[in-house]
């Protein structure tokens, strides 16, 4: 039986910040079952930090979060618009822009009101830069990493990322059999935002031909190349994953909207079809693109997901019971550990094209990058 220690905490918060992903009630669930046993009181806070601002709070109780360890999303809700320091209240500017004010005193008076002592922020780098001001004022802000873009500074793995690539592979899967049929090119466009991670992973588990990845703009004419000379050696298909912030050498990355009332306002879209067309076009051989879009983030997680996330929620919780102050939960090196959360704040752990042995590996069985460094059997 495992001690009960608090170190004096008695109430805290949980969040859940940004866009949703599998393994977020895994979290939820860990905190709050291990909190709860060491006689420390629970309570949710919907949507994100705008739960702080319009006082949306409930309390977590064992009955609550029950049954929710292989449910996808979040039982809390999420929202990647709500940044206390820049939140938009709804009005707008005269050129019709939205008013952004700084709401940070509306968190205060809520976390006085339900007495809550520390957040635990369940996010990407965005929701770290939102809980950033607060631990800073003595807040106490612990950190668990989430992102299917897994482009966390200071861990290896952040939950939800597994899942993604597992959604993705079977996607891609899919689309090899129909691509044979029709001897197509078909081009399937995946999330990450400027991080390769997703694309990478799964473009290697599913065989993917061709990988485009942000941190390696590619030549078209040299993926052109690499198609005509598979086709020249009997191999009549292809298939290119490309994630959705890959961009041509020179070139810009392609951006679908903008939304000027989320404080990462870039809504990255539509790289699939312009290389599809690209290559109908200069090849003449008959392509088709897929935008794989929120399919990836949703559905329930996979073991993995459910497993690392149970382990950083059980680490968070250990974390405010020990005392520690403003750490964010990290893996590194296959081990548990914690760090600052500012050092997570607003970066991004980009693909390294000059030292990663996924790369390598993709490489050694015939993958082109689009970069000239490819090989065909
Ligand atoms: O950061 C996670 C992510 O799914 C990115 O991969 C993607 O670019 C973005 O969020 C999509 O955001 P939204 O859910 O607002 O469309």
């Amino acid at each position: 039986m495992t001690e009960k220690t608090n170190h004096g905490v008695k109430r805290i918060g949980i969040l859940t910040g940004g866009g949703d992903c599998p393994g977020l009630n895994a979290v939820i669930r860990a905190v709050t079952k291990d909190a709860l046993f060491h006689g420390i009181e629970v309570y949710g806070i919907r949507d994100g930090f705008e739960g702080l601002i319009l006082d949306k709070v409930e309390r977590l109780t064992r009955d609550r979060v029950s049954g929710i360890l292989n449910r996808g999303g979040t039982i809390l809700g999420s929202s990647n618009k709500a940044n206390p320091k820049s939140y938009a209240t709804g009005g707008r500017h005269a050129d019709g822009s939205p008013v952004l004010e700084d709401v940070s005193d509306d968190v205060y008076k809520c976390l006085e009101k339900h007495e809550i002592e520390a957040l635990v922020c369940l996010g990407g780098d965005g929701t770290m830069s939102a809980a950033a001001p607060f631990a800073e004022k003595g807040i106490n802000c612990i950190g668990v990493p989430k992102t299917i873009d897994n482009d966390l500074v200071g861990t290896d793995i952040t939950f939800g990322f597994a899942t993604a690539v597992a959604n993705a592979t079977d996607a891609l899967d899919k689309v090899h059999s129909t691509a044979a049929s029709h001897h197509r090119t078909i081009v399937v466009e995946v999330m990450g935002r400027n991080a390769g991670w997703l694309a990478l992973n799964a473009g290697l588990a599913s065989g993917s031909d061709v990988i485009l990845i942000p941190e390696i703009p590619f030549d078209i004419d040299d993926i052109c190349e690499y198609i005509r000379e598979r086709a020249a050696g009997g191999r009549t298909y292809t298939i290119v994953c490309v994630s959705e912030g890959a961009k041509p050498k020179g070139g810009k990355q392609i951006v679908d909207r903008v939304d000027p009332t989320s404080p990462d306002p870039i809504r990255l879209g539509g790289i699939a079809k312009w290389v599809s067309n690209q290559i109908e076009d200069q090849t003449r051989f008959e392509c088709r693109h897929v935008v794989l879009g929120h399919v990836q983030r949703g559905g329930p997680p996979v073991a993995f997901d459910r497993v690392i996330a149970t382990r950083f929620g059980h680490a968070a919780s250990e974390l405010l019971r020990s005392g520690k102050r403003n750490r964010l939960v990290v893996m590194q090196e296959g081990r548990l550990t914690d760090i600052d959360i500012l050092a997570a704040a607003d970066k991004q752990r980009l693909v390294d094209p000059n030292d990663c042995d996924l790369l390598d590996a993709a490489r050694s069985v015939y993958t082109c990058f689009g970069d000239g460094e490819w090989q065909v059997a």
